[in-house]
């Protein structure tokens, strides 16, 4: 059967396996609801603008809703002879209502209604994605106010490093998740052009009105070259950028997670809701979410590529090469929400085991730059010189096995001989997180007060500082 919707010059059916490469309504009938949206917004301008009768109009719209019902119901019938989803319903509207169902089509080109239905697509799903995110970032400011003084090791090359506060490490990941909500928000901007109207490619002789079916469809104003509209796809491109990114911090903070509840590392206890045992070694917790949640990213930043090489060499304007654009959309945006979801999941869940933390803290000479600081500040020291003596007085420490806080006032006085008991307020991992009141910095009450800004800006539904 030749198509039935373009086929006028066509006498042979196409080959089976071109109708097999050339279908989209096995994934593009995801749009229909947009694409019942656009048509009724294109519809009623034609109607409108008496570029149609309005009785026609009407009729078109009665049908939409109709074909709107019957999907809902689940008792459309999609085809795939009809290759895509606009051809699905135009086909179904002709059936309902008969040869005025043509004039639907009037003044329009798929290539633009391919378009429009794709960006609303992608506008309501970062909606969606932002909505996720603050949630997830809500949990995570909720969790660094209750552990906002829990000391654990902070790493740098996963090396003890200083002493930091959970609160604080966990505070980074909203930060993170700020700035991703952020471009989602400016691509949402720049994607809010309608590209209604553009027709095939050239625009069109009927006096179509491009501003209401834009401001109808909620966009803030018709593209304003019609090539362009029909041709660009940097919307779904900066969103899969946007979502690639976003989906790097959550595999960062997933892997954190791994490495957490690991038993070499013991800092944080993850609940049977989000932990998998093994069929043969009845001790293990796996956290498979996380390792999920970090496997994603492969495939979100995949699909980036994979977009980038559809468009990379595509002369303007619109070429079939496009269709393909739509699967690693969806399937990117599914597993990111997907991810963000499991992550909220994981960050509600998990409880920190405040002693194994603290302790791996005190761990690996972890305040020698406290030591180095404090001969500074009450010795008048250079720091260089003050980072000399200090590294004397690790290697002394760890010639006697102990942790620098451990070693005997004596033996600190043996490299350094002004140096007083009172330096050992300095090397306590909970006095040194408590010194670090600088902007920005890992103090308790510098940690409490951001976390309680965050979770008030987020209840709010707030998005920048
Ligand atoms: N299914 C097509 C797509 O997703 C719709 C546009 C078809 N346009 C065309 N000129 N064949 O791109």
């Amino acid at each position: 059967m030749t198509n039935t919707m373009w086929g006028g010059r066509f006498a042979a059916s196409p080959a089976k396996i071109m109708e097999e490469i050339n279908a989209s309504i096995d994934f593009d009938k995801r749009l229909w609801r947009h694409d019942i949206l656009a048509s009724k917004a294109h519809v009623a301008m034609l109607g409108a603008t008496g570029i149609i009768k309005p009785k026609e109009a009407e009729e078109i719209t009665r049908g939409l809703d109709k074909i709107q019902a019957e999907i809902e119901a689940g008792t459309f019938t999609f085809s795939r002879a009809l290759e895509d989803i606009h051809l699905n319903v135009e086909s179904r509207l002709t059936e309902l209502i008969g040869p005025v169902a043509g004039k639907l089509h009037t003044a329009r080109s798929r290539n633009d209604q391919v378009a429009t239905d794709f960006r609303l697509y992608v506008r309501d799903e970062i909606g969606t994605i932002d909505g996720a995110l603050r949630a997830l970032q809500l949990a995570l400011a909720r969790q660094a106010l209750t552990h906002a003084a829990a000391v654990m090791p902070g790493f740098t090359h996963l090396q003890t490093a200083q002493p930091i506060t959970f609160g604080h490490h966990l505070l980074a990941y909203v930060e993170m998740l700020g700035r991703d909500r952020g471009r989602f928000a400016d691509t949402a901007k720049r994607l809010n052009e309608s590209p209604l109207g553009a027709a095939a490619l050239a625009g069109t002789p009927f006096p179509i009105d491009r501003e209401a079916t834009a401001k109808a469809l909620g966009f803030a104003r018709p593209s304003a070259n019609s090539l362009d509209a029909v041709s660009d796809r940097d919307f779904a491109l900066e969103t899969l950028a946007a979502s690639s990114i976003a989906a790097m911090h959550l595999s960062r903070l997933a892997e954190e997670i791994v490495n957490w509840t690991s038993p070499q590392w013991g800092f944080v206890r993850l609940s049977d809701k989000f932990t998998t045992g093994s069929s043969i070694m009845p001790q293990k917790r796996n956290p498979d979410a996380a390792e999920l949640v970090r496997a994603k990213t492969g495939r979100i930043a995949g699909a980036f590529q994979a977009l980038l090489m559809v468009m990379k060499g595509l002369p303007l304007a619109y070429a079939k090469d496009m269709q393909e654009d739509k699967e690693p959309v969806f399937d990117a945006l599914d597993a990111l929400k997907l991810g963000i979801a499991a992550m909220t999941g994981m960050v509600e869940d998990l409880e920190p085991d405040l002693r194994a933390m603290k302790r791996a803290a005190a761990a690996g000479h972890s305040t020698a730059t406290d030591l180095a600081d404090w001969l500074v500040l009450n010795l008048g020291l250079p720091f260089r010189e003050a980072h000399h003596v200090t590294g004397k007085i690790v290697a002394l420490a760890e010639s006697q096995g102990c942790d620098l806080q451990k070693l005997p006032l004596a033996d600190l006085k043996s490299v350094e001989k002004r140096i007083t008991k009172e330096v050992y307020s300095a090397l306590d991992v909970a006095g040194s997180v408590k010194s670090r009141t600088s902007y920005g910095g890992t103090a308790p009450a510098n940690v409490k007060r951001e976390a309680k800004k965050w979770i008030k800006r987020l209840e709010k539904d707030g998005l920048s500082r």
